[in-house]
């Protein structure tokens, strides 16, 4: 797709706030971009291009082995911002100094300005505010032809700016919700020092996505696109579906192992009743559920669902002539190469399902309409698109489904008794208006029995948990606090509906240590 947006690029120093800068730019209208900072600078990255920003980072520029950096990118003739690390970069190159600080500072401090200008108009200039400072070293000498812009207490230079080129270091984080008037600072910097237009938003997004699939996509091509009924397969197949009508073909494979109800319900949502979008659903249940039969290891069942997603997923495919192309929902996030600070790869927690090797086994191009976007930009640009509300904040639901729910081996019986207990949870939650607070809830079945007693009888039945969580991204979460009447309506529907289960246990793990699914 050809750059067509006013744009920022972010030069990723490894700082656990990019993301949050890079946000915070499109909530203000205008685009942004992560690269690594090790991205050297080509012609094509200065198309277009309104502004640079240098973010934080783990490292010291004291450090022989500090990222690599290509100098290049500060003789660009456009506004620079340096963020901590990124500002002590700037101090360094320009000919400042910096040192290491006698202790690291993180967390409130308070800042004063001591200068005026475009970059810090509308702020207050006669007393201090709050500021979030996360670092271990400072700037100890502005360079020549640098003035300092404030200070804070044992800092004197803690925001500079060149006197006259638009280059500025702040040695605290703007991006952060604890820095008082943070967007301030963005927003002088984006409109007043480099003049960007705010064109990012969900119908310059719709129209320029919409009008360059149809140039691309050949008008002989036929294109599949597997739907699992959550909001990014939703929004890519709908933008597509804008752009090349009935040559895309949405494939809804009904595994067995979704929740009550939930493969009328999406194909009442999207198919010819709701969206219209082009529909096939593929009933491969018995598929599913015999080759799970008997396997218990949480892996395994990953790995074979995986596998029985792709075979199915490619016979269905291949019913419709000359397909070309593959729809994916993915997301910015998943396409940031993000840098990381000791290096080497991380470690595989769980083997998501994903129709990864697709492409090259059908020799397929991908289509990724939503690859520069954020998840609540898909949403907001969902809502542009017509999609209902009831869809676009539908809570994520895992490829394996309720297979890495019902914990041990997988079978029918336990699948039912395991959704009666969800669609009670979470009827729970939707009449105590929590849902929409909640990032994720659902029940998981224990692979233990335990006794009990009903009437005069004892019971030797199931066991459930329940997981809600909060979360911004499903990277760390936190449980959810129920109030207790919540909980004890919900403890009694369950064990009093339904047949086969004597005990409801409630998790209360953060992720980490735990995760938020079970296996
Ligand atoms: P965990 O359990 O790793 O889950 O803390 C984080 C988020 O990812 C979802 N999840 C998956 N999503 N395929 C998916 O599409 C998967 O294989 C998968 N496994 C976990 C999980 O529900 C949570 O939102």
């Amino acid at each position: 797709m050809t750059v067509t947006f006013s744009r920022v690029l972010i030069l990723d120093f490894g700082s656990q706030y990019t993301q949050l800068i890079a946000r915070r730019i499109r909530e203000l209208g205008v685009r942004s971009e992560i690269l690594p900072c090790t991205s050297p600078l080509t012609p094509d990255l200065k198309e277009g291009l309104t502004a640079v920003i240098l973010s934080g980072g783990p490292n010291s520029v004291l450090d022989e082995q500090r990222p690599e950096f290509d100098e290049e990118w500060l003789s660009l003739n456009v506004p620079i911002l340096g963020i901590c690390y990124g500002m002590q970069l700037l101090a360094q190159h320009f000919g400042g100094t910096v040192e290491r600080s006698q202790r690291r500072e993180y967390g409130r401090a308070q800042f004063q300005l001591c200068s005026s200008g475009d970059f810090v108009h509308g702020f207050p200039q006669d007393e201090s505010f709050q500021v979030w400072m996360s670092h271990g070293d400072h700037v100890e000498t502005a360079p020549t032809g640098f003035h300092v812009l404030g200070e804070s207490e044992g800092l004197p230079i803690a925001a500079m700016a060149h006197e006259e080129k638009p280059i500025f270091g702040l040695q605290f984080h703007p991006e952060v919700a604890h820095t008082e008037h943070g967007t301030l600072f963005l927003k002088n910097f984006l409109f007043r020092i480099a003049k960007g237009k705010q064109d990012w938003d969900a119908k310059h997004f719709i129209h320029h996505t919409v009008e360059s699939l149809e140039g691309s996509v050949p008008e002989d091509a036929e294109v599949v696109c597997g739907l699992s009924g959550g909001v990014d397969s939703t929004v890519a197949a709908v933008l597509v579906h804008r752009a090349i009508g009935k040559r895309l073909h949405c494939l809804f494979v009904d595994n067995g192992l979704l929740r009550d109800g939930e493969a009328d319900e999406v194909e009442r949502t999207l198919g010819a009743e709701g969206l219209g979008l082009p529909f096939h659903r593929i009933d491969a249940r018995e598929e599913f559920l015999s080759q799970l039969k008997g396997v218990s290891d949480p892996e395994q069942k990953r790995k074979i669902i995986g596998r029985v997603f792709i075979e199915v997923f490619e016979r269905e495919a291949k019913r419709f002539q000359n397909v070309k192309y593959l729809v994916q929902g993915t997301l910015y996030p998943d396409v940031i190469e993000s840098v990381s600070p000791s290096g080497g790869p991380s470690v595989t927690i769980k083997s998501h399902h994903n129709v990864g090797g697709l492409p090259e086994r059908m020799d397929l191009e991908l289509i990724e309409p939503l690859r520069d976007l954020f998840k609540d930009e898909v949403r907001r640009f969902g809502a542009e698109l017509d999609i209902p509300e009831a869809l676009l904040w539908r809570h994520p639901f895992p490829g394996p489904g309720l297979a890495v729910r019902v914990l041990g081996a997988v079978d029918e019986e336990r699948l039912a008794v395991l959704r009666r207990a969800d669609t009670i949870f979470l009827e729970e939650i939707r009449r105590a208006g929590l849902y929409d607070e909640i990032w994720q809830a659902f029940t998981v079945l224990l692979p233990v029995q335990t006794v009990g007693v009903m009437g005069d009888e004892r019971t030797y039945e199931n066991a459930v948990a329940l997981r809600a969580v909060t979360s911004q991204d499903g990277m760390t979460a936190d449980w959810y606090p129920f109030p207790p009447e919540v909980l004890q309506r919900m403890s009694n529907r369950i064990i009093n509906e339904i047949k086969g289960i004597n005990r409801v246990s409630l998790d209360i793990s953060s992720k980490p240590p735990a995760t938020i699914e079970w296996e």
